[in-house]
């Protein structure tokens, strides 16, 4: 290195600890690894079949044969834990969504399959009835339409205790009806599931960011919005409130949904709490980098790591992320 003349006769110079690729590694303050994601992926009825998500490229809907044989891809790149879909035929939805707690339902019967095929990955499950629903709504509508609370949460209870009897390691309740997780936990721990965990989705938004997932689900709402039961993007005080519940009730990880509209929320409930936080980055945050990326507008690998790393930054532990695949293979 040639001498530099302290021109601006200054102390501190933080460019010295930028200025060798070492040196930057020695102060970099978060790491993005493996460990932190979760993979959302989509299972359908049928065999021997996988089908893009048009609004989600590189994100497939797999039978199960073929989920099976991903997963194990999915796993052996490093990945923990996986948080399941499920597309249900229009033919198996019903106003009250009675398919989402059938033992052998497709959400049931992938479980099993995985814990057999994987048994240490981690298998979350997704606790709300908007794919089971004719209506496509989380839960029980009354005559004018409004989501009814308590008795959505009996539905969502019996769900639940069906995913732990499959062999799910963690249910995943993204309703937003209060009491969910309460009353989850009494009924996992009376069925004997002592050691299946909640992760609750407590600041989960209503947000025009889910577009892609409903596609990919066919679970958009046939009328009215979410809006009496997810939260208003605009708040944030209520969403430490929601946090402060769910962890009361029982809840073992807390998430945050989205994510990147939502940083701050992030390092708000990561202060506050002492139960790792989890984020979800998604579909519409997932879409709107690939069509960039497609489009030659961004790049798009290095986009993808620096929005998981801001993420991580924010303060999330874990990220729920349709990228987990392609990072883990970056990272690797
Ligand atoms: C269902 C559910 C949704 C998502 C996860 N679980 C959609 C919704 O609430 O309408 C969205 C995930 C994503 O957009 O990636 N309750």
């Amino acid at each position: 290195m040639s001498p530099q003349p302290n021109a601006l006769n200054l102390i501190s110079r933080p460019r010295r600890l930028r200025r060798t690729p070492a040196l930057r590694r020695m102060v970099q303050e978060t790491n993005l690894t493996v460990n932190d994601l979760i993979y959302p992926m989509f299972v359908m009825e049928g065999e021997n079949q996988k089908v893009e998500v048009a609004s989600m490229p590189g994100c497939y809907r797999y039978t199960l044969d073929f989920l099976v044989k991903e997963v194990a891809e999915v796993y052996a790149l490093g990945i923990n834990a996986i948080a399941l879909f499920p597309v249900i035929p229009e033919a198996k939805k019903d106003e009250t969504g009675s398919e989402s707690y059938n033992r052998e339902g497709l959400v049931q019967r992938t479980v099993a399959a995985l814990k057999e095929s994987t048994p240490d990955l981690v298998v979350i499950t997704d606790v709300a009835l908007d794919p089971f629903t004719s209506h496509g709504h989380d839960g029980l509508l009354d005559e004018e339409g409004y989501i009814l609370n308590d008795e959505t949460v009996e539905v969502l209870v019996k769900m639940a205790v069906s995913h732990a009897e499959a062999g799910a390691d963690m249910v995943a309740p993204s309703d937003m009806m209060d009491g969910r997780v309460g009353a989850i936990r009494d009924a996992l721990d009376e069925a004997g599931f002592t050691n299946v965990g909640i992760l609750a989705y407590s600041a989960k938004y209503a947000s025009a960011y889910y577009g892609p997932f409903r596609d990919a689900l066919d679970s958009a709402p046939k009328s009215g919005d979410k809006k009496t039961y997810q939260m208003d993007p605009a708040n944030s005080i209520e969403a430490i409130k929601e946090v402060e519940l769910d962890i009361a009730e029982g809840a073992d990880i807390v998430m945050v949904k989205p994510a990147l509209p939502y940083l701050d929320i992030i390092s708000q409930i990561r202060e506050e709490t002492d139960v790792p936080v989890a984020a979800y980055n998604v579909s519409g945050e997932y879409a709107m980098i690939k069509a960039a990326g497609q489009n030659g507008w961004i790049d798009e690998k290095k986009v993808i790591l620096e929005t998981l790393l801001s993420i991580k930054r924010a303060g999330a532990d874990l990220i729920l992320t349709y990228f987990a695949k392609e990072v883990a293979l970056m990272l690797k």
